[in-house]
């Protein structure tokens, strides 16, 4: 474990809005393509750094809905990528007891790539050593929305009653359904946005935001993002006097 961190307060779900990619590609004069592919390389990095850490949940963007808009030949690069870096790197998900799970709509995800996700989603299924869920095809008012016809339906068919309807409840319906929620967003490429990334799930998260770019985010960039998010009080909504007073209790403040 790195001496700046302390093992007792570290995120148990950090969550990832992997942008700037195509700067980074552009830096170099490279097309977006390069940019991307660099950009595999940090997600290999930081999944096996978080495993490493002990990290219980990581959930990265990689496919928002709302990037079908891009050039048509991006959007078939990033699905190339996506499909090998799930056969590549299976076998090291598997030999880390690595949980892969999806986050986002099967329907329009290409057929191959749907395939090799839904086939690493199931062989994978009973480890649990991390859990990655990669959003794919996602988007948070989308997932929302979903969740709010699956009730509905629910009522409609009397299963459950509409008064009953509660936060908690909602959250049953949502992808992340049996993941807490992240306690800790990063954002790498300094922009000041969440993007339809984890709307509900975010409601309490700390937000970090880094101007790296993301093929540049790895190890060292990771901890420093750990070490500000284990500087912070996080107070869901009550005084700072009632949460350390809280703490000094409990003796508890051991997961932030
Ligand atoms: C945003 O950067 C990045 C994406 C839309 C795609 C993220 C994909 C990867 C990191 C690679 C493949 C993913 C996995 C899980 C293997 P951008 O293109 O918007 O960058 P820019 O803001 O600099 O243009």
């Amino acid at each position: 474990m790195n001496p700046q961190l302390d093992p007792e307060r570290l995120p148990r779900h950090i969550a990832i809005i992997m942008d700037g990619n195509g700067r980074w590609a552009r830096e170099r004069n490279r097309n977006r393509i390069f940019g991307h592919r660099e950009g595999s390389d940090s997600v290999r990095n930081i999944v096996s750094c978080c495993r490493t850490l002990g990290i219980p949940y990581l959930t990265l963007y990689a496919f928002s809905k709302e990037n079908w808009q891009r050039p048509d030949r991006e959007v078939k690069a990033l699905w190339r990528l996506l499909k090998s870096f799930l056969k590549s790197q299976l076998p090291e998900i598997i030999e880390k007891e690595i949980r892969l799970c999806h986050l986002g709509d099967p329907e329009g995800i290409p057929e191959d790539v749907l395939a090799q996700l839904q086939a690493a989603v199931a062989e994978t299924a009973r480890y649990d050593k991390l859990t990655l869920s990669l959003a794919i095809n996602y988007g948070g008012r989308q997932e929302i929305t979903r969740a709010a016809r699956l009730f509905a339906a629910d009522v409609q068919q009397g299963k459950c009653d509409l008064h009953a309807l509660t936060p908690d409840r909602l959250s049953e319906y949502l992808f992340t359904t049996e993941f807490p929620d992240p306690d800790l967003m990063i954002r790498t490429g300094g922009e000041y946005r969440v993007s339809n990334f984890l709307l509900w799930q975010l409601a309490y998260a700390e937000l970090y935001i880094t101007k790296v770019l993301w093929p540049d985010f790895r190890e060292p960039q990771l901890i420093e993002a750990l070490c500000e998010y284990q500087h912070r009080e996080r107070r869901f909504g009550k005084t700072s006097e009632q949460v350390r007073r809280t703490r000094s209790r409990t003796g508890e403040a051991k997961r932030l």
